[in-house]
């Protein structure tokens, strides 16, 4: 197509008006190669720098993507059923690897076949279908509570960690209340705290998790829910001590806010299980995903924690899905005392942190220094976001952009940042990328390559 033909505004806003209007009407199609920043420069008669602002302008809002030397080229419609920092960390086109997911290797999950074939022997078909029985299979609940970091009053399952968050909060935050997070954090549950008219008051973090002088002026900000990763921080890999644990819980004593600790990462984490439970008697609310270890398809995290928050979720949910799927639930006590399958997740475990390892030792290598951390995820800085992930996206590579996971809300790959609950700027809010480590295996050191030259200036 004669692009120029179509521009009667030369200013970088109306060239990149006109290729959106373009797009919208057909006449430019997904996959399509935008002229070069050279050719519509000489075709129009205006500066290179003009033509880049366009393309700029219009990556930025997902309607191109610069492929380095392969060119500007347009992309599909985002997919409007997700929520819009799940659609950031969606878009993009595909990649011969792809290490922007934060999901488990399917390889390192236990073989859910023989545990579906001996739940189907084992369990009559009557047992799944009662409406108002316990949600929670006997056998799930024993082990539940065997292997709680604390003894909960009530512990029930739900539908992955993220409905257990949103189904606390939507018992205990009324529109408007303000939430603390980590800063950075997990981006679905920004777009959680949206959606329910929530605050987000950002926490920074350092080494040993949520940093107490932070918290404390989050909760003087008027938080009065705190919702926090106690290990395998997603995205840094930052898991909190015991000490750093106490700190919080004193930090916390001093006001009345209710702590959820979302441990998605369980099984596959190589920290210990730490929670403010057992200081803080009643007051926190614990999560525990099984979708890294035992797979994201099984959609079960257990959530153990004081009645008064329980049993309304509960009795809600009643109304809504009624409760997590019985056979799936006699599939997770299955793989929870399956002597092979107790194996595979032990293997899991030791894999990823042997994954990290690789990467940090490879990444040295180029110069660049990351902490050890804990899980699937590396958090790496990076001299420009988008840099990085048109770097990446030239050698095949896609990770996940840094700014959907910053609590405040930033839009920019900028490189500074503030504390917004009014504390300094943390060096930890630099640019970065998420990486999930997890999915690499023997290319380590090709990734280390790739990942340190999209990281330079
Ligand atoms: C921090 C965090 N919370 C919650 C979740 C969602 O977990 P689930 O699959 O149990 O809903 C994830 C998934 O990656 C996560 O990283």
């Amino acid at each position: 197509m004669d692009l120029a033909s179509h521009v009667d505004d030369r200013s970088p806003r109306g060239i990149a008006a006109t290729v959106a209007r373009l797009v919208r009407g057909g006449d430019l199609r997904p996959g399509d190669r935008l002229p070069t920043v050279r050719h519509l420069a000489a075709d129009l008669g205006v500066s290179p720098a003009t033509v880049s602002g366009a393309w700029q302008a219009l990556s930025a809002v997902g309607i191109v993507i610069s492929r380095g030397r392969a060119g500007t080229v347009v992309l599909p419609p985002p997919a409007s059923w997700l929520p819009p920092r799940y659609r950031d960390l969606a878009g993009g086109a595909p990649a011969r690897l792809d290490l922007s997911t934060g999901t488990p290797d399917p390889e390192l999950l236990p073989l859910i076949g023989p545990a579906l074939s001996r739940v189907a022997l084992q369990r009559p078909a009557a047992d799944t279908g009662a409406y108002v029985t316990a949600p929670v299979v006997p056998a799930l609940e024993v082990l539940l509570r065997d292997s709680w970091p604390f003894a909960p009053q009530r512990i029930t399952v739900v539908d992955g960690a993220l409905d257990a968050i949103s189904r606390t909060l939507e018992r205990v935050a009324g529109y408007g209340s303000r939430v603390a997070v980590e800063d950075p954090g997990f981006p679905p549950l920004f777009d959680l705290l949206d959606q329910l008219g929530l605050e987000r008051v950002p926490v920074t973090l350092d080494r040993h998790g949520m940093r107490p002088d932070a918290l404390e002026r989050a909760l003087d900000a008027g938080a009065g829910v705190v919702v926090l990763q106690p290990r395998a921080h997603n995205p840094t890999g930052v898991s909190m001590t015991s000490t750093r644990a106490r700190e919080l819980a004193a930090v916390l004593r001093r006001h009345d806010a209710l702590v959820v600790e979302d441990d998605h990462s369980g099984e596959i984490a190589s920290a210990r299980d730490v929670t403010l439970g057992p200081l803080l008697p009643d007051r926190v609310v614990h999560v525990r995903s099984y979708s890294k270890s035992h797979g994201p398809d099984l959609r079960i995290a257990a959530v153990g924690g004081p009645a008064s928050v329980l049993d309304g979720l509960v009795a809600r949910r009643m109304l809504g899905p009624g409760w997590t799927s019985r056979l799936l639930q006699h599939v997770l006590v299955d793989l929870l005392t399956d002597s092979s399958a107790i194996e595979a997740v032990a293997h899991a475990r030791r894999v990823y942190h042997a994954r990290r390892r690789a990467l940090r030792d490879a990444l040295a290598g180029h110069g660049i220094a990351i902490d050890p951390g804990d899980g699937i995820n590396v958090w790496l800085p990076v001299h420009d976001e988008r840099t990085a992930l048109v770097r990446l996206e030239a050698a095949g590579i896609r990770v996940a952009p840094g700014t959907p996971f910053s609590a405040d809300g930033g839009t920019t790959s900028s490189n500074e940042s503030t504390d917004a609950a009014g504390g300094p700027a943390d060096p930890t809010q630099r640019a970065h990328v998420r990486v999930t480590v997890g999915l690499v295996g023997s290319e380590v050191e090709d990734v280390a390559r790739a990942l340190a030259l999209a990281a330079a200036e």
